[in-house]
């Protein structure tokens, strides 16, 4: 793609690296822009951050095709990133045509792009919002036109929490959305760990200090924590490759135990 597409929004930053467009670049997508290739290259060269990338989307294609599975038609994807590469709506869709996606970030420039791909699917939509402010992304006009709060919604967290530095931070967000959906909605949540690989995490934390976006690495306990009062599905709370692997291999066994993921339900009362 053009390293100045027409669809950049004025105040979108293509001057400096970003972490969507990093993750799209290392998953195969063209929406990235040179300062994002040059950044991957580099990530590479300290990290196997290609197949870390890969075992979390992974994960998100058996997470979506199980909770279509499970009959939940509407997903909202917190910190979803550009839609590229085998995203949410394109293995929900074609599970079952009706389902309906609410995307949600808080990057210009990945907005641009995400509008740009989803134009022409009326049941796909982006929300540019920060997602610790839940009234903003709830009271969108996306969530309010695409997703039914009084029926189940899986909720998705991959790879967002991380950036949620603060103590408690990552919990008031899931507790926030978690208050707001149904019974019988799901909650998947992938996120970096230090437990299995502290080098390659402490790696990945320096990497992403030095781009200018913050993240913080979570033990099992605390990731467990954040399922509290749900009903976990099997396999439970494990790294992302062993949650219903289908045999399918992304990477190297350290780049496959860098995330804890998990799914829950949200219970009747
Ligand atoms: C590592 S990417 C994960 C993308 C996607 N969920 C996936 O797993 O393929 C994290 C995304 O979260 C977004 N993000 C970070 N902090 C955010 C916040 N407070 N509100 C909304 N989005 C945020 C970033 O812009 C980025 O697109």
């Amino acid at each position: 793609m053009q390293d100045r597409p027409t669809r950049v929004p004025k105040n979108g930053d293509v001057e400096r690296p970003n972490s969507a467009r990093l993750y799209d670049y290392l998953l195969g997508g063209a929406h990235n822009f040179a300062v994002d290739r040059a950044l991957a290259e580099e990530h590479i060269k300290v990290l196997p951050a290609d197949e870390i990338c890969r075992s979390s989307r992974s994960f998100l294609r058996r997470v979506v095709r199980l909770c279509v599975a499970s009959g939940v038609r509407q997903f909202l994807d917190l910190g979803s990133g550009i839609p590229t590469a085998g995203n949410v709506h394109e293995v929900a869709q074609l599970a079952e045509p009706a389902a309906r996606v609410v995307y949600v970030d808080d990057e210009a420039v990945t907005v641009a792009h995400s509008r740009a791909m989803l134009k022409g699917n009326p049941r796909a939509a982006i929300v540019h919002a920060d997602v610790r402010d839940h009234a903003a992304v709830l009271g969108s006009p996306e969530v309010r036109s695409l997703i039914d709060l009084d029926e189940p919604v899986a909720l998705l967290m991959f790879g967002i929490l991380p950036f949620l530095t603060g103590a408690d931070e990552a919990a008031a967000v899931v507790a926030g959305y978690r208050e707001a959906v149904a019974p019988g909605s799901l909650i998947a949540v992938s996120h970096f760990t230090a437990d299995a690989e502290p080098a390659l995490a402490s790696a990945m934390v320096e990497l992403a200090a030095q781009r200018g976006t913050p993240i913080t690495v979570r033990s099992k306990d605390q990731v467990a924590s954040l399922f509290d009062g749900l009903e976990l599905l099997e396999p439970g709370l494990v790294v992302v490759s062993q949650w219903r692997g289908d045999g399918e291999v992304s990477g190297s066994p350290a780049a496959e135990s860098v995330s804890w993921g998990a799914v829950g339900r949200v219970p009747h009362e």
